[in-house]
């Protein structure tokens, strides 16, 4: 399967939703403008299979003929987010019951559970006959599967015989059951498998072990689903790619277990244009893209890129200003997007979604967004082959792991702690100093990393907790924050001084802390500055650390509050409360400068540097995703492989200008 390929623009377009004879202008059109990829299908089965066992593909045969004349190439999604009305009226089965015992019925979309044998027996069918059709269609280059995978927390009995068996093939016995969950609480003990149920109802504070378990296991069941696809897919179409779109996180579904078995994940990008985000909005994105390009640790494709102005499960949002499609397509292909395909062509004269505008509008005339858009096909057909192969080198990388997530979701710790809005602040930190992050899962390979900062390992396991150590102990810098080593890995507390298996390498241990969530409280670095702090504060006792950082107020005022510790080669930071984000940037500052980070520098709101490299050259790409003009000094001029001219040291960028300069 080939993977490595140009940088290319694509469109979402669902031919059935239009009158055949506009297909062959529409595919024109595509050309003219630059567009190389197409992605249809993903929703399109009660066409496909209007009736049980009967298939239909003249039309598709057609819509992807007319595509392919043009030279357009074609990635397929399958259609099980929606399965007609036909089948759910015939497998009822199929709907998702929902906590509290409804039924989740058609009408949108998303109407399946995975672990259905109805869903599962009828998705194979679907996508085996789909996949003999298109799969040695010249124009057809890979897949989609499905379409943004979510769960609906199902409690139907096929889900609940399949987490039976989950939760017995993980703990093989009640007795280590009852003991991982520590069910004597409450007298909540098992003392029969088939009272192992999914949450029914009832109170919400359910057993956090059961409800983290659960959500485990829906995670398994989308992951089990997919696998039927995906065989029927590689062996039908074993040269093509297959791939997921992802929607943005924080999410339900564990985008790690699903992207498994993918080629590459895909990721649909929908940066907010309204005048109150143009803050947050750049780096929101930025974080997004940098954790999709994790999931695989390899470029990623954009599946679904902003268009126009979104609506219809909100009111509209503001219209994307000039230069905001063009800017915010660029960002993703300078964190590694090896495509982006944009929603839609165009917008939908008929249901749910009519205002979730699309690259042409309702009266079919091209306007001032379609010719911005022709403009960046134009610009990434002139580079797309240059770019071929080239990714990001970074050093410095940020834990995550969707467990940390769903635990401190499940169990939240102080009004405001929020383990993906933490976070963020740690990468905006980084990205307004111009440092290039990577966002990797926990369980990760560390090697090549200067730098690794990993908030909240509130589940901590030895392994975990040895290979961070490791790093450390080999020269690598390591940043741990307060709410690490709380739990194991069954979300149950560890009888153990915090941070728990991190102690030793911190130096430091917690005595006993403050939830002083949405109170702000203060600390003071050691040249005399203050910093407003919230959410947290450990008090801690220092055994080999030094205190960098101390509170400022409260009865544990003057006690360290953000430490350091020599390990081995390297060092450890503990940040023991959330400093307001201008102390995070300062610490990072000083780390990354006795780190030797070869990258840092301070950057202008909204401006941000990331550089790929490759076969072909190693190209910087400054954007300036502001709608403000910025100015940017550069150590020196280069030549900017948009123009050939030669731009620096000092580039002045418009709002939303871009550029992209080649570094020897
Ligand atoms: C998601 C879906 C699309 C579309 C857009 C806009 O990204 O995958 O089908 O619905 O949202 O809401
Ligand atoms: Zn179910």
């Amino acid at each position: 399967m080939n993977t490595n390929r140009p940088v290319q623009v694509g469109v979402d377009y669902y031919p059935e939703h239009w009158a055949p004879a506009m297909w062959e202008q529409d595919a024109r059109l595509m050309a003219k403008s630059g567009v190389q990829i197409v992605r249809v299908g993903e929703f399109a089965w009660s066409r496909m299979e209007p009736a049980n066992g009967q298939f239909q593909w003249g039309w598709l045969d057609q819509a992807i003929d007319t595509l392919h004349r043009h030279g357009l190439q074609v990635v397929i999604g399958t259609p099980t987010m929606t399965p007609p009305r036909w089948l759910t009226a015939q497998c009822p089965d199929i709907l998702p019951v929902l906590p509290h015992g409804q039924t989740y019925h058609e009408g949108v979309r998303g109407h399946r559970c995975y672990n259905s044998p109805s869903m599962r027996k009828y998705s194979s069918r679907i996508v085996q006959k789909l996949t003999e059709r298109y799969a040695r269609h010249p124009a057809v280059i890979g897949w989609q599967t499905d379409n943004e995978f979510s769960f609906t927390d199902c409690q139907c009995s096929a889900c609940a015989d399949a987490f039976r068996k989950w939760v017995r093939s993980r703990y093989n016995t009640l007795e280590q059951l009852n003991q991982a969950w520590g069910t004597v609480i409450w007298s909540g003990e098992y003392s029969d498998w088939e009272q192992i149920t999914p949450p029914y109802g009832g109170s919400p504070f359910q057993n956090p072990s059961f409800l983290l378990d659960y959500s485990r296991f829906q995670s398994d069941s989308i992951a089990s689903f997919q696998h039927l696809q995906l065989e029927i897919i590689r062996y039908n179409g074993p040269e093509h790619f297959v791939t997921h779109n992802f929607h943005s996180y924080p999410q339900k579904a564990d985008q790690y277990k699903i992207a498994q078995e993918l080629d590459f994940a895909s990721f649909d990008y929908y940066p907010n244009p309204s005048p109150n985000k143009t803050e947050t909005a750049p780096y929101s994105g930025a974080l997004a893209l940098d954790l999709t390009r994790g999931i695989k640790r390899r470029n990623f494709w954009i599946m679904e890129q902003l268009s126009g102005p979104p609506g219809c499960w909100f009111p509209m949002w503001r219209t994307p200003k000039p230069g905001f499609l063009r800017a915010y397509s660029w960002q993703t292909i300078a964190r590694g997007a090896d495509a982006v395909v944009h929603f839609r062509w165009r917008s939908a004269t008929g249901g749910a979604e009519q205002f979730w505008h699309g690259l042409i509008d309702h009266s079919n005339v091209p306007g001032r967004r379609f010719k911005e858009f022709q403009q960046l096909c134009t610009e990434v057909n002139k580079l797309g082959e240059r770019l071929q192969g080239s990714t990001l080198h970074n050093e410095v990388a940020i834990l995550h792991s969707h467990d940390q997530l769903n635990a401190l979701q499940i169990q939240p710790q102080a009004e405001g702690l929020e383990y993906y809005e933490n976070m963020k602040v740690w990468h905006r930190a980084l990205t307004k100093l111009g440092i290039s992050t990577d966002v990797i899962h926990s369980s990760e390979a560390l090697d090549g990393y200067k730098m690794i900062i990993a908030p909240h390992l509130y589940l901590l396991d030895e392994n975990t907790a040895n290979r961070l150590q490791g790093f450390a102990a080999a020269g690598g810098i390591l940043v741990l924050t307060h709410r690490s080593g709380v739990k194991n890995d069954n979300n149950v507390c560890v009888m153990a001084s915090l941070p728990g298996l991190l102690s030793a390498c911190s130096g430091v241990r917690v005595t006993e802390y403050d939830p002083v969530g949405v109170d702000p409280i203060q600390i003071r670095d050691e040249q005399g500055h203050t910093y407003a702090a919230s959410q947290w504060a450990d008090v801690l006792e220092l055994s080999t650390a030094q205190a960098i950082a101390v509170y400022a107020d409260q009865f544990y005022a003057e006690s360290a509050a953000v430490t350091r510790n020599s390990w081995g080669k390297g060092e450890v930071y503990y940040v023991a409360t959330q400093p307001e984000e201008a102390y995070l940037s300062q610490l990072l500052r000083t780390i990354g400068e006795q780190g030797s980070l070869s990258e840092i520098q301070s950057l202008p709101d909204g401006v941000q540097v990331t550089t790929r490299s490759g076969p072909n050259g190693t190209f910087r790409f400054i954007l300036n995703l502001s709608p403000q003009p910025a100015s940017i000094s550069l150590k020196a001029s280069y030549t900017s492989a948009l123009d050939g001219n030669t731009k620096g040291p000092l580039l002045e960028l418009g709002p939303y200008d871009i550029e992209i300069l080649e570094i020897q």
